[in-house]
This record gives structure tokens, sequence and C-alpha cells, in this order.
């Protein structure tokens, strides 16, 4: 968005009535609101971020924080934050922001598109001066989101300098559950993952996970599809993805939902992060030109 567009400026560009209208939300930040056949939802031009998804006749599928912070520079403490260039801390500076610098920023609304009774927004940024401060390649990097009866968030990054570079990707996911003591995650059995409550050792996952303490896992080597099963709201989560080979489980718990001042003290009962990722071992090089796509596509059923 130029500084000077306001939400009916964008409107009157993009805004398709009945189906997709750009218009204030919390914070007075721009966002894109859908009311489209199959689903209905939400994507902040504020870290391209979707914040809600429900498909027609289903409850809300992702979780936003009532104590989120809603202005510019603040990522959103809910729904799908991006991190990228890369993931938690930037090696060897601790004072660059955690998760990289896009969730944070104001992106371009693109397009939307209406297709049948979806609709697909597209929103993108780029380095500029601000951003080789903390990282000095050249990109552009586009996020899509296609609103239906399946929600798919498709990532793109495309190396735009003259340089190659290396990057790390997530696509943040805040599932909304209705207890997290009633969560199962079914599809990590067996699988290798870093425990980033305990020093990044290297663990094996035995079985379905549970989520009963502090969990911070980057499971490694998952290309394939994890199922959340939530037993209090009688429905599985299903997350697919393309081109992504990590997969990360968080839920802060009591102690550091606590400390952290943009969700609330109880919040942690509420959801469960299972995020689509290319990180650690799986960072992607893009040589100059290269474009690389990350997809995250998630249903749900009744259970
Ligand atoms: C997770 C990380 O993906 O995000 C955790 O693995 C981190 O280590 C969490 O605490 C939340 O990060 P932030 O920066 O949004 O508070």
């Amino acid at each position: 968005m130029g500084a000077h567009e306001t939400a009916a400026d964008l409107d009157r560009k993009f805004g398709v009535p009945g189906v997709a209208r750009v218009v204030e939300g919390n914070g007075r930040l721009p966002k894109v609101a859908v009311t489209a056949g199959n689903a209905s939802g939400e994507m902040y031009l504020l870290g391209a971020e979707v914040t809600s998804w429900k498909p027609q006749g289903a409850e809300e599928v992702l979780f936003v924080s009532a104590a989120s912070k809603w202005a510019d520079g603040k990522a959103i403490r809910g729904g799908v934050p991006i991190c990228c260039p890369w993931f938690g801390n930037k090696a060897g500076d601790p004072k660059a922001p955690a998760h990289g610098f896009v969730r944070a920023k104001a992106w371009q609304l693109e397009s939307i598109e209406k297709n049948g009774g979806d609709v697909t927004i597209s929103m993108a940024t780029a380095g500029d001066a601000e951003t080789r401060k903390l990282w000095p390649s050249d990109f552009r990097l586009v996020q899509r989101a296609t609103f239906g009866s399946v929600l798919v968030m498709e990532l793109e990054m495309t190396n735009t300098g003259q340089s190659s570079f290396r990057f790390e990707a997530a696509l943040h996911t805040y599932f909304r559950v209705g207890d997290i003591a009633q969560v199962r995650i079914r599809g990590l059995d067996g699988i290798r993952y870093l425990d980033k409550t305990d020093g990044n050792r290297e663990k094996l996952q035995k079985g379905e996970l549970t989520i009963g303490t502090e969990t911070d896992s980057v499971y490694l080597d998952t290309a394939h599809t994890v199922d959340l099963i939530d037993g209090a709201l009688r429905r599985t989560i299903e997350v697919s993805k393309e081109n992504s080979r990590s997969t990360v489980v968080w839920n802060p718990w009591i102690v550091k939902s606590k400390a952290m001042a943009d969700l609330g003290d109880d919040e942690w009962k509420q959801f469960a992060c299972v995020e689509t990722c290319n990180v650690a071992g799986h960072a992607i090089e893009l040589a100059p030109g290269q474009k690389h796509s990350m997809k995250a596509i998630i249903r749900t059923s009744r259970s």
C-alpha cells in the first residue's frame, strides 16, 4: 500500500462487491474481508497475514489472541504470521527481530480474484533500504491465499539480486482448538525433531504427539500430511504441504504465556501451532533469478 492509500482507496481498486472488500480492521489496519460462497475469511496487509478462515457451515479454524497488538511494525499474535527470511533468532545477530522482518511490515495488495466460490488474494513485499539494514539480499516475496472449502497459502520467494542467498520460511499457523488437553497430532511418529525447550537436542517422536507442557519442536524431513485431532471441538484439521520439509509444533504453555504481553494468560489452552516450514537444515538456497514456492493446504472435517 502506498503510504497515502487508505482502505477505501484500495477497496475502489481491488474490491469485489459481495465477495471481498478492503476495510479497516483492528487498529484501523487495512484488511481484506472475504465473504465468498465457499468460505469467509480475513487477510491483513500487515504481514500479509491470514487471521480468519471459516469454511461454509464450519466454525473458525484459526486462533487470534484477544491481547494482540494491532499496529504497523508489530506482529499480529495469532492467524498465520509469515516468518522469513529467518526463523527464530537470526544467527549471529540477537538484536534482529525474531522470525525475520516481513511479518511486521505492511505488504502491497496485488490482486483479489474470484474463482467460482473461492477467492484468491495476493500480496507482495520486496527488499528495500530498510530491509537491507537487516538482510543484504534483494528479493520479492508473494503470499497467495485462497479461501474456499480448503485454505491454500502459497509463499513464493524470488531472488531479484545478483548473488545467491539462503533463507528460512514458515507459515506459522495458529489453529484454534477447544481444549489443548484434548488435542492429538498424528503423522509425526518415528520422526526426528529438535527440541527447542531442551537446548535443541535431537529426539525421536514416538506415537502421536499430545501437548502437556511447553512444546517447541522442529520436526525434520516432514514433507507429508499432519493431522490435528481436536477432541473437544470434534474436528480434525489436516495440514498438507508442497515444497516444505520441516514442521514446527509450538505451544507456550503456562509460564511463557504469562510472560508474553500480546497473549492472554490462559490463551495457551485455545491454540496449537502446526507450522509449514523450511527451517534449520532445510533452509533454501536461491540463485539469482530463481524462485521457490512453499504451500500449506488446510482442510477440516468432523471427527
Ligand atoms: C515458534 C518458535 O514457531 O514461535 C518459538 O519455534 C517461538 O520458539 C514462537 O517462541 C513464538 O515466537 P514469537 O516471536 O511470535 O513470540
